[in-house]
């Protein structure tokens, strides 16, 4: 198993660009698993699942469904959903399946299999919701990103903007606080901050000063923690 570097935080805390910087600086591979879930998310509602569904629908629905993240890109059955997944219906389904316990045990070992030895025991940085707590729970070094609601939603704005999906300031704030809510609170894996993971508020702080606070970290200057 190669070293692994765990990111959680919400919507919106800037997980993923740092996330890929990070992995830049370190020269390891990066994982996005929120990819993961929005791929399967898709791959549910292509199969006509509903979030009502019960779990044996579900279960059945993911049998020998293939999802892979290569080189900053999610595949769904070997084709590339890297756009697809990214619509705020996506976003949405994605959050609403990922509460599902055969969604999440059918991503468990998917997740885990990219540093195991078998796929040449990668050294990864992971982000997401639960690596630091669940999938990860022996990282080599944990982190919490955050940032406050409105920042978070701000980003989200403009991240919609800059792809052509335009949406209001009032749908996005509802949008990250709905989010928040469901993924804190559902039962299985609930977004939580890890004792052991060092908490970093992104609010007020440029990617490149969160990037390089993590280094700090990763470099030891720093004790984990709020
Ligand atoms: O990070 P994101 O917005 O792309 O993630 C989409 C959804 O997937 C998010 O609302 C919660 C879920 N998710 C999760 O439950 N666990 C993870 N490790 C990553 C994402």
């Amino acid at each position: 198993m190669g070293k692994v570097v765990a990111i959680d935080g919400p919507s919106g805390a800037g997980k993923s660009t740092l996330a890929r910087s990070l992995a830049a600086a370190l020269g390891f591979e990066y994982l996005d698993t929120g990819a993961l879930y929005r791929a399967t998310a898709l791959a549910l509602r292509f199969k006509g699942v509903a979030p009502e569904d019960d779990d044996k629908k579900i279960k059945d629905a993911l049998e020998g469904v293939r999802i892979d993240f290569r080189d900053g890109k999610v595949y769904l059955d070997d084709r590339d959903v890297s756009e697809e997944i990214r619509t705020k219906e996506a976003g949405h389904y994605s959050s609403v399946f990922s509460a599902r316990r055969p969604v999440r045990d059918f991503l468990l070992p998917l997740q885990r299999g990219f540093s195991s030895s078998s796929s040449g025991g990668k050294d990864l940085v992971v982000e997401g919701r639960d690596m630091t707590t669940v999938v990860f729970p022996g990282a080599w070094k944990k982190f919490y990103l955050d940032a406050s609601l409105l920042e978070r939603a701000r980003r989200r704005y403009e991240q919609m903007a800059a792809a052509r999906r335009h949406i209001s300031m009032e749908d996005a704030m509802e949008d990250v606080a709905l989010r928040d809510k469901r993924d804190s609170s559902r039962e299985i894996a609930p977004l939580k901050i890890s004792e052991e993971a060092f908490y970093i508020d992104t609010t007020n702080l440029s990617e490149s000063q969160v990037l390089e606070k993590m280094i700090e970290v990763i470099n030891g200057c720093w004790m984990a923690g709020k």
